[in-house]
């Protein structure tokens, strides 16, 4: 066996420490020291992302104790990833702490609503705290890197996991992923209750064909520049610790291998530094779908790419040593590579205090905490977005008797959505139970069923409405048509649902459709059948108490859709911002545009906005535009208003864009409250990539449009010189 200095010296009774032990010392000086000790197979293992199978432990613990493994992902709880963790300070060689991953993508235990909805709120305080306190239950359960955020964006509900994006527009994604990677990392990675965040999937995934995942994607640089990188960017400017590489590919190139966007436009344009991963078994993939004759290939351009650590494929276990000694593949960059790894395990203070994350006590103390589920609660109720509201059928009153039906009436498992980590069904709080704790007993009629419900179920729901002032049914989408690997034709709710909602109507009480999906579906047979309708998407462990406390007023609604609702699938793909054309051509068998465009959202009051005004119409670059609107509540009811601010540019040397997202603030006013909300434009938000796909600011006209949705704003004309 190699004796260490450590070792040497300990074995003497001189403890001394080595540099790279010596915490007083520089991040980069302890790397570079402990490479220097490190065996090329050792500096290969801190590539090798492996995932822990119970059913595999042992063969693991002993490729711990041989130094093959640098990480795992899907090892979870403290005692686990403790007895882990020593098998690898106590047994390996030089004692390099593992790093433990897994998918914290929307709450570790106490899950929080799906990404796509926590977005809806606007908030990025809120979506930051969301972040924050799935990192503390993660963090005292073992974990210290997440894969998350997920900042992909997409134009298709038919692909499942949009459900993971924040919608459909570059502006808002990108401050959604800087407010959740730095509500995962906090200000100090190294304090034990916060996560390294690894945002994906770079890049471009969302623009597959069809809604088809893993579907290999086609799109111009102007796309990637324009929608896909901005989220990235974000989250890079940030201070994100990793980047996850897509499955699919960049100009026909696998992402894993693609050395353009790895390394020339990632480290070299975004100035990215940290650790760049594959996703699951991607080295693998680009074999089996023909773009590398083998594992050594894919290792190798993989490599060269500037792609450091290989999830689960353990092909750079098996290839990187000979490609090294055959002189295929530069020492230094398996250095390079290594040394991101150590840096980022460094950082973590994983050598310094190897045990942090691994206490059983604060565990049992966070995980399930009060603060984590008011965090949810309250991240649950700003996600939700009232569609439709006629006559006031909400608020419920106390007192009016209502019948709650429906199969998410009294569901748990669904409201978790998709990527449900740790997440318990039977932690979660129905609809029914969050109803129990607000209505009066007498005035509740809970009628729920199953997702499969039968004719007699629907002859016992019809009944308790025929007994009761107003209904709400509350109907949805199986968690099951949303997530990776999950893509769906339809969009429209089960026939047997929209049955029911029918026999509902027919009673003649007023219904108040409670929707719970992870995706936008084609509502317009839900709206014909309804009076009230609720967007809950899967709003996680809190979702019933949430959905109880904005249908009776306790919480006034003020979510606003981040992604286009179409009226049929023949519609997709719709956004609010595709670029203008001489003669916008609508599908001629329906009506023209969005059943609900992007920034809508009912509240229980109502708000007015006078037009904006600007600090002068003409400006220089480097000027900054300043906007100012007055926005009132007009209604009975104190409530809060998401302030929307676009850009419409007139003429372009491309094709202008209908408008984009440049702004927004959500704004809390009391009823008849006015407040002039300010906006401060940079000249950098005027600025494009021209015909020449140049990074400049063309002179020219553009509107400044402000409201409280894409489709219903009021402007003011500038002009930039
Ligand atoms: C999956 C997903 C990725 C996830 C990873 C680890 O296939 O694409 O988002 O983080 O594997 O579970």
């Amino acid at each position: 066996m190699i004796l260490t200095g450590a070792m040497f010296l300990a074995l003497h009774g001189v403890a001394q420490q080595l540099p790279y032990q010596d915490a007083s010392r520089p991040v980069e000086q302890r790397v570079q020291d402990l490479l220097n000790r490190m065996t090329l197979e050792e500096k290969i293992a801190e590539l090798n992302l492996v995932p822990y199978y119970a059913s595999n432990d042992s063969a693991l613990r002993a490729g711990i104790r041989g130094g093959r493994i640098g990480a795992f992902l899907k090892a979870n709880g403290a005692a686990l990833n403790r007895s882990l963790q020593e098998e690898a300070l106590k047994h390996s060689r030089l004692g390099i702490p593992l790093m433990f991953h897994e998918d914290v993508i929307h709450g570790y235990r106490t899950l929080t609503p799906i990404p796509l909805a926590e977005a809806c709120s606007w908030d990025t305080a809120l979506v930051r705290r969301s972040a924050e306190t799935a990192a503390a239950e993660a963090a005292a359960s073992g974990i210290h890197l997440t894969y998350a955020p997920m900042v992909d964006i997409s134009n298709d509900p038919r692909w499942g996991r949009i459900m993971e994006t924040s919608g459909e527009d570059a502006f808002l994604g990108a401050a959604m992923s800087a407010a959740r990677v730095r509500g995962f990392q906090g200000a100090d990675l190294s304090d034990g209750s916060h996560l390294a965040a690894c945002v994906k999937h770079f890049a471009g995934y969302g623009a597959l064909l069809a809604g088809r995942d893993y579907q290999n994607t086609d799109f111009s640089l102007r796309d990637l520049r324009e929608r896909y990188l901005p989220p990235f960017q974000a989250a890079v400017d940030a201070g994100v610790a990793s980047v996850m590489c897509s499955y699919t590919s960049f100009d026909g190139e696998p992402l894993t291998m693609n050395r353009f966007m790895n390394t020339d436009v990632l480290r070299g344009e975004m100035g990215f530094r940290g650790l760049l991963m594959s996703d699951w078994t991607t080295l693998s993939y680009a074999v089996s779908e023909g773009a590398a004759a083998d594992g050594m290939e894919s290792s190798r351009r993989g490599l060269e790419s500037g792609l450091d650590m290989d999830m689960s494929s353990w092909n750079y276990s098996r290839h990187l040593k000979r490609l090294v000694e055959t002189g295929q593949v530069d020492r230094e960059w398996v250095d390079r590579s290594a040394a991101r790894a150590l840096e980022l395990k460094f950082r973590m203070g994983l050598f310094d205090n190897p045990y942090a994350y691994f206490d059983t006590r604060r565990e049992k103390r966070v995980v399930g905490s009060s603060e984590v589920r008011r965090a949810a609660f309250d991240m649950a109720c700003a996600s939700m977005v009232l569609l439709k509201n006629e006559r006031a059928v909400l608020p419920l009153a106390p007192d009016r008797k209502v019948a709650l039906v429906g199969p998410f009436a009294e569901m748990q498992k669904d409201l978790l959505g998709s990527w449900t980590m740790m997440g318990k069904a039977d932690e979660v709080v129905t609809v029914a139970v969050g109803m129990d704790r607000r209505m009066k007993a007498s005035c509740l009629l809970k009628a729920g069923c199953k997702l499969d419900f039968s004719e007699t179920d629907v002859e016992r729901m019809v009944a308790a409405a025929r007994a009761a002032d107003v209904i709400v049914a509350c109907v949805g989408e199986s968690a099951g048509r949303i997530g990776e690997a999950v893509t769906t034709g339809s969009l429209s709710l089960p026939a047997a649902q929209l049955r029911l909602l029918g026999e509902l109507k027919n009673t003649g009480k007023p219904v108040v459709a409670v929707l719970f999906n992870g995706r936008p579906l084609v509502l317009g047979d839900v709206l014909d059948r309804c009076d009230a309708l609720l967007e809950a998407w899967y709003p996680g462990t809190m979702g019933g108490e949430a959905v109880a406390a904005v249908l009776t007023g306790e919480y006034n609604p003020s979510g606003k859709l981040v992604q286009t609702f179409p009226r049929a699938e023949g519609q997709v793909p719709l956004a609010y911002n595709f670029r203008r054309t001489f003669g916008y051509v609508h599908h001629r068998d329906m009506e023209s545009g969005p059943q609900f465009p992007f920034g809508f959202g009912l509240s229980y009051t109502t708000f007015r906005y006078d037009a904006p005004r600007v600090n002068r119409t003409e400006f220089c670059r480097n000027d900054t535009v300043e906007v100012t609107v007055r926005v009132t509540n007009t209604g009975k009811v104190a409530g809060r208003e998401i302030v929307q601010l676009y850009v419409r540019d007139e003429v372009a040397t491309v094709v202008p864009r209908e408008r984009e997202l440049k702004g927004f603030l959500p704004v809390d006013l009391k009823p008849g409250e006015s407040r002039e909300v300010k906006f401060r434009l940079p000249s950098r938000l005027f600025m494009m990539y021209d015909n020449r796909m140049k990074w400049v600011l063309e002179p020219g006209y553009f509107r400044i449009q402000t409201g409280g949705a894409s489709d219903s704003l009021k402007e003011v004309r500038i002009r930039f010189f």
